[in-house]
């Protein structure tokens, strides 16, 4: 085991409050903290509470100041339009500067909502740190979703003005956003001031006066704006993630707890000093992509990469292996599907060899269940540790993951490694007795949640507690299941709710059922994700028509999927739905779909002794052979 990781893990656990203080001391204050924790308010607790501070400035300011204003802050590294473009951190200072004083002329100030609804170019970036700057409370809206899921993100953060872009560029084709921005203003009740649209010479954009404004005119009217100091605990962000239901949850990160995690986890967790080169490869629409290609590389002063490209495809499988090469990346993180996709591909590694790839000391992965074959064949052709970590949106950065900072204990492929400093995990049964090494249980976090994490929902205190804190007395529920084994390594092995998981992007079946059950045809659906070799899980949606339809099922089938499409997003990818004439249900109406999954998985499983009929999973099984799956026999 490493000895420093145990060491400070210990520190963590004893003395967190000198552990965060020596934390702490990396970061710039405007007026230092009055306490480390203040929980005289639990189950809300604040980190370093009455502290001033700016986040912008700890990003860009800091190290500018310090003498580091030539070095490499941003390179956009853009294989769809063969842009590579570099800001050292003098530069993106400026720019984002002077964008801050654009938005201040537009109204924005401390506590006003700002959404970003952008594709991956450096203004999505200037936009987060301009709001940052101004004490603005950003909100970035994924480019895969679409017109609905932004209208209902719109009604919840109600935002003063709209970042956007007129158009995001996938492989295959080019994605107007602007339509898809008009339209979830139109559907959303919340009225904006501005639009502020970035127009890319793929796709030529129409502006509506007196709303939408040209983002180049309104930054060239921008003066340097100083950082406005905000309170340790005011909101830095809200990012939407999906839970049970089809409402998104709104969750809140604050300014100075989340710089002091990330600022350690950056040194500690992924091993990197200031300078070296640090590559998330994930969308600024996630969380990955908020912490670790835009705060956490800034606060270290690293440089960080922004690719607007996919790991296949652009044009090749060896688009990571040409970046990692060009711009000697020391460490790069990624999701398992990326992998995949490359191992699909190009099984052999074969394009690997043109590239010298000798930068890098390892690869992070996370944000779904890393199969042990893709982490082998990725150690096997790399020749680094591959690290598996896992995390949530919640919590903002690593609750387990081995430290390369901390000099790396023994891998155990197949787990995400042991609790990070900060945290304590436990797996507990419905009771929250802990349970023993093991015992498959809910994997819980022993309150309080160190620095960084979620400090409440958006608008929403008593849904944070109803949700998060509520079932587990003392605990915060992370929604995964799994078991810890005699080692304190964590094993997860799946969610305990309706989340699911498709190419690393999470979704909620719920949302997915809300959308099928509002097709004017269907009386009533299940939606579940069954396993997908690229994918890890893709899903599935099962209809039942209502009584008299006579629609031709082939025909309500494609508008089902064209429906998910246009509401939620191509990201739900949801191409497999079949009509059933009934749904397995328990005597108390309940749907069992977890006996679905298990069935379309090929997985064993037995009738359930609740089934009100046992016939219905036999008519089932035809139903989801024809949509390719092999179902075992009960
Ligand atoms: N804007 C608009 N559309 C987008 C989009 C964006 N930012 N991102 C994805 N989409 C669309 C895609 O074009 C695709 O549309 P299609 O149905 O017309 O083909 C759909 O959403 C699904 O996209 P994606 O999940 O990217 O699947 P894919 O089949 O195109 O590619 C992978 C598969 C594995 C290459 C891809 O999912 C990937 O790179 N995954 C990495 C995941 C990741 O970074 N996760 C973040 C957590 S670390
Ligand atoms: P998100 O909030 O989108 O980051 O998704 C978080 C969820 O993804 C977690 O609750 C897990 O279900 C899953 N997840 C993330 N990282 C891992 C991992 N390393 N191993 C297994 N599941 C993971």
């Amino acid at each position: 085991m490493s000895h420093d990781f145990d060491r400070l893990y210990e520190k963590s656990r004893i003395d967190s409050t000198a552990f965060w203080t020596e934390a702490a001391s990396h970061i710039k204050w405007l007026k230092p903290f009055a306490s480390v924790l203040d929980d005289s308010r639990a189950p809300f607790v604040r980190w370093f509470s009455e502290a001033l501070c700016n986040t912008s400035e700890n990003c860009l300011d800091r190290h500018v100041a310090a003498g580091h204003g030539d070095r490499l802050a941003l390179i956009y590294d853009s294989p769809v339009t063969g842009v590579v473009a570099k800001l050292t951190y003098g530069e993106l200072l400026d720019r984002v500067s002077r964008f801050a004083g654009a938005l201040k002329k537009l109204g924005v100030g401390k506590g006003d909502r700002v959404i970003i609804y952008m594709p991956m170019v450096p203004e999505a970036v200037i936009g987060m740190l301009a709001c940052a700057r101004l004490g603005a409370i950003h909100s970035v809206v994924f480019g895969g979703f679409a017109a609905h899921e932004l209208a209902s993100r719109i009604d919840d953060a109600k935002p003063k003005l709209i970042l956007s872009a007129s158009c995001g560029i996938e492989p295959t084709r080019i994605v107007a956003y602007k339509p898809l921005l008009d339209k979830a203003l139109e559907l959303a009740r919340h009225q904006i001031d501005h639009a502020v649209i970035l127009e890319r010479p793929q796709s030529p954009v129409a502006l509506v006066a007196p709303r939408d404004l040209d983002w180049r005119a309104v930054e060239a009217m921008g003066e340097l704006t100083a950082p406005t100091p905000v309170l340790s605990t005011d909101p830095l962000y809200v990012l939407y993630t999906s839970g049970t239901t089809g409402q998104p949850k709104g969750i809140v990160r604050d300014n100075g707890g989340h710089m002091v995690a990330l600022a350690w986890s950056m040194r500690n967790v992924y091993g990197v000093s200031p300078g070296d080169v640090f590559w998330a490869a994930s969308d600024i629409g996630w969380v990955v992509g908020h912490s670790y290609i835009v705060y956490g590389p800034l606060l270290n002063g690293n440089t960080t990469i922004l690719f607007e490209g996919k790991p296949v495809g652009t044009p090749d499988a060896a688009a990571y292996w040409r970046l990692i090469n060009r711009h000697q990346v020391k460490v790069m993180f990624t999701a398992p599907t990326a992998i995949r996709a490359i191992k699909q591909q190009d099984p052999d590694c074969a394009l690997l060899p043109d590239h010298d790839i000798s930068s890098l000391a390892a690869l992070y992965i996370a944000g779904e269940r890393a199969d042990p074959d893709t982490v082998h064949w990725a150690n096997r052709h790399l020749g680094v540790p591959v690290v598996d970590h896992w995390w949530q949106t919640e919590t903002g950065w690593p609750i387990t993951g081995n430290c390369l900072g901390l000099g790396l204990y023994p891998i155990k492929v197949g787990s995400p490694g042991r609790a990070v400093p900060g945290y304590q995990v436990e797996v507990v049964d419905e009771a929250a007795r802990p349970l023993p090494a093991g015992a498959q249980g809910s994997i819980v976090v022993k309150l309080p949640l160190p620095p960084g994490c979620l400090p409440t929902l958006w608008g929403n205190d008593q849904a944070f507690v109803d949700k998060y804190l509520t079932e587990f007395p003392g605990y915060y529920k992370t929604g995964d299941a799994g078991y810890l084994d005699d080692e304190g390594y964590l094993y997860v092995m799946s969610r305990t709710d309706d989340v699911i998981n498709v190419a690393g992007h999470r979704l909620s079946t719920g949302a997915l059922e809300e959308v099928l059950a509002g097709h004017p045809a269907v009386a009533e659906c299940a939606v579940f994700g069954a396993n997908d070799e690229l994918k890890g899980q893709v899903p599935v949606g099962l209809v039942v028509l209502k009584a008299g339809v006579t629609a031709n099922p082939g025909e309500v089938e494609r508008q089902l999927i064209d429906r998910v499409r246009d509401d939620i997003g191509p990201v739900a990818a949801f191409r497999k739905v079949a009509i059933v004439k009934r749904l397995p249900k328990t005597r108390s109406g309940k749907i069992l779909r977890g006996t679905l999954q298990k069935m379309a998985n090929g997985d064993s499983y037995s009738i359930p002794p609740t089934i009100d009929d046992p016939a219905v999973l036999s008519e089932l099984a035809g139903a989801l052979a024809t949509l390719g799956f092999v179902p075992a026999q009960a």
